[in-house]
């Protein structure tokens, strides 16, 4: 086994501020607002890892439906020898991805990037240790500021599963994209992860579990800032609520104070007052119309060669490559 090499650009200093500046700024907005990149500690990780396993939860088993029917075609397209993954979590759908690369003899370096440490840590030794002779450098970062630390070389696949690009705002997903774009160099693949527009009523079943492990994840937001921060949020002053917002097409996670009540942010100096029935947004979740995605990337220099979806629709995955600039 080659040990995995881990580069870790989140010390606790960077997180602070940058979830201060985050929190400071969501607050005083209104409707108030949180990023959901901050769900993801430990707990949060460990409870979105249950949400993938809940019945109603159909992306996880969707997209794996896709790549498994699929990986030696995307294997053999990308031409990669190196598979850099953004949010990659446990990184248990990759190794469909590794498998199919492994077989073509060419697979030599994996890059999982995730701002979950414990997790990245997890993954990136089960896998350097699940394939002999893989190299593992895994990166610990946010990538809405540190894809430059990505490292180079090697014909590349980058992976982004899960339907983790809806969780961007419209704005910051093109900035993002852009970014990401940069990033690549001529014939460099994405391969991307988007879940479709549906029936409503399966799109609130799939964000509000009568088990409340969406619930548990939601509010897991809240603990992080206490712990963080130093804050005095009561978890259980705060209900979950999952919308389906059609204009903008996408689910939304919000908060809900269940009573007027103030809390202090030890670290901020700050005192918020949340009135009965206030509600705070903790994320979106974007729905894809699948002829909409290929004009997206392509609006930041990547053509899409194919697109594939589910048997029954639910989820697509896009394989584009980047252009000359
Ligand atoms: N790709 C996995 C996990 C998706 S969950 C799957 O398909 O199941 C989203 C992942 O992105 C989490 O592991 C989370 O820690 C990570 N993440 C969220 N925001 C991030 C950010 N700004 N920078 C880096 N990783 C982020
Ligand atoms: C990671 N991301 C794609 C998940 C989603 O479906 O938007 C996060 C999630 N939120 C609630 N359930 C799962």
């Amino acid at each position: 086994m080659i040990q995995p090499v881990i580069d870790n650009h989140l010390d606790p200093t960077w997180i602070e501020r940058a979830l201060q500046a985050d929190v400071s700024e969501g607050l005083l907005m209104s409707p108030k607002e949180l990023p959901p990149k901050w769900f993801y500690d430990d707990r949060g990780s460990e409870l979105f890892e249950q949400i993938t396993h809940l019945p109603d939860y159909y992306p996880t088993r969707r997209e794996r439906e896709i790549l498994e029917r699929e990986v030696d075609v995307i294997a053999e397209r990308s031409g990669a020898d190196t598979v850099v993954e953004l949010g990659s979590g446990t990184s248990e759908k990759t190794r469909i991805v590794l498998d199919a690369l492994a077989a073509t003899g060419r697979l030599e370096r994996y890059v999982p990037f995730d701002n979950s440490e414990a997790t990245l840590m997890h993954a990136a030794d089960a896998l350097a240790k699940a394939y002999e002779g893989l190299s593992v450098h895994g990166v610990v970062g946010d990538f809405e500021y540190h894809l430059n630390h990505i490292p180079v070389g090697g014909c590349r696949m980058y992976l982004m599963l899960g339907g983790t690009i809806g969780n961007f705002l419209p704005a910051d997903r093109k900035k993002f994209l852009a970014a990401l774009a940069n990033t690549m160099v001529a014939g460099d693949t994405l391969l991307m992860g988007f879940d479709l527009l549906k029936d409503r009523r399966r799109l609130i079943a799939a964000y509000d579990d009568p088990e409340g492990i969406t619930a548990a994840f939601n509010r897991n937001v809240l603990a992080v800032i206490n712990h963080r921060l130093d804050a005095d949020f009561v978890l259980e002053q705060f209900e979950h609520e999952a919308h389906f917002d059609t204009g903008d097409e996408c689910i939304e996670m919000w908060l809900c104070s269940t009573r007027d009540q103030q809390v202090t942010i030890g670290k901020l100096g700050m005192e918020v007052g949340f009135g009965a029935g206030e509600r705070m947004r903790t994320e979106v979740s974007a729905k894809f119309r699948p002829e909409r995605i290929g004009p997206e990337l392509f609006a930041v220099g990547l053509v899409t060669e194919q697109l594939w979806t589910d048997a029954q629709g639910d989820f697509a995955l896009s394989l584009a490559r980047r252009v000359e600039r």
